[in-house]
């Protein structure tokens, strides 16, 4: 193997294996490329195979790394058991983690339906709780150590003047402190837990509410760079996360927001 430089040494993830959860569009194919670019062999999953078939191809050939996309429904718990143990047989044992996959159903408060609050939770908290919990135990009784990257939001650190969805907002603020309790339970095993905050990022997500008038324009007057994110400025958070550079950073969260928390 080629000799890294000590820039390589502080972000490779050469010899890791990562699953990003959420990887057929948007933000995480964004985290694919993150972990794929630094090394990392990388599990793709999401419910549109096509989708994860088609990013595999384009990560092998880019970076030169082994992909495997996994069709899954992250809700049902025996689809969790089988991507995790396809991406064990076939890529060895996993050791980064990026929660990444979210829903955000929208309604005003007074009337959101308890579908949509389910579903948000469901997404946004179970399915991240019970991966993380499968994830973790196997490194635990390896006694091995690893990561896990929840992509959080800004809603889930601060309410919305311009969004009404109450189960997202409430639904990523309980994945800030899953994030910050999962951190403190397990230190002592060497996992470390952080999230990644976006602002607001122009995805499938949000592209129905980015059409009505003055949703871009109050956005982006509420960010101190005073524009929308770009889908890849998540990457250097992803690879910092993942990699030796942040080996004394749990419990925390990178916001990537253009500054909207510093208001
Ligand atoms: N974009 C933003 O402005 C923004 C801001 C803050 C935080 N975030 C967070 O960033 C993450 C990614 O968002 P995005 O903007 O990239 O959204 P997106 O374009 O709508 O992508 C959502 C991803 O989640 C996957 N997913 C949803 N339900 C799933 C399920 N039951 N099982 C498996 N996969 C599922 C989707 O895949 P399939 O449909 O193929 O299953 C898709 O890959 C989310 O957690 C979101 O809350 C986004």
């Amino acid at each position: 193997m080629e000799k890294q430089s000590p820039l390589e040494t502080l972000f490779s993830l050469r010899g890791h294996v990562g699953l990003v959860t959420g990887a057929s569009v948007g933000l995480g194919v964004e985290c694919a490329h993150a972990l794929a670019l630094a090394g990392a062999d990388v599990a793709l999953v999401a419910r549109r195979e096509q989708l994860l078939q088609g990013l595999a191809s384009e990560l092998r050939k880019s970076y030169g790394v082994k992909i495997l996309p996994i069709a899954a429904d992250i809700t049902v718990e025996a689809d969790l058991d089988r991507v995790i143990s396809r991406t064990v047989a076939e890529l060895g044992e996993i050791d980064i983690l990026v929660n990444n996959a979210g829903i955000a159903p929208g309604g005003r408060a007074e009337k959101y339906s308890r579908a949509s609050w389910d579903a948000a939770f469901a997404v946004n908290v179970t399915a991240p709780m019970v991966l993380s919990q499968k994830f973790a135990r196997r490194l635990i009784e390896r006694k091995k150590p690893g990561r896990i990257i929840n992509v959080t939001s800004l809603a889930g650190y601060l309410g919305s003047a311009v969004f009404r969805y109450v189960g997202y907002a409430a639904s990523k603020a309980a994945l800030a402190n899953l994030t910050r309790q999962l951190a403190i339970e397990w230190a002592d095993h060497g996992i470390l837990v952080n999230a990644v905050a976006p602002g607001l990022i122009p995805t499938d997500m949000n592209v129905d509410s980015l059409t009505k008038p003055g949703i871009r324009e109050q956005n982006e007057a509420l960010t101190p760079l005073k524009r929308l994110g770009r889908p890849e400025e998540i990457r250097g958070a992803v690879i910092l996360l993942a990699s030796g550079a942040s080996s004394y950073m749990t419990g925390t969260a990178i916001s990537i927001d253009g500054g909207r928390q510093a208001w």
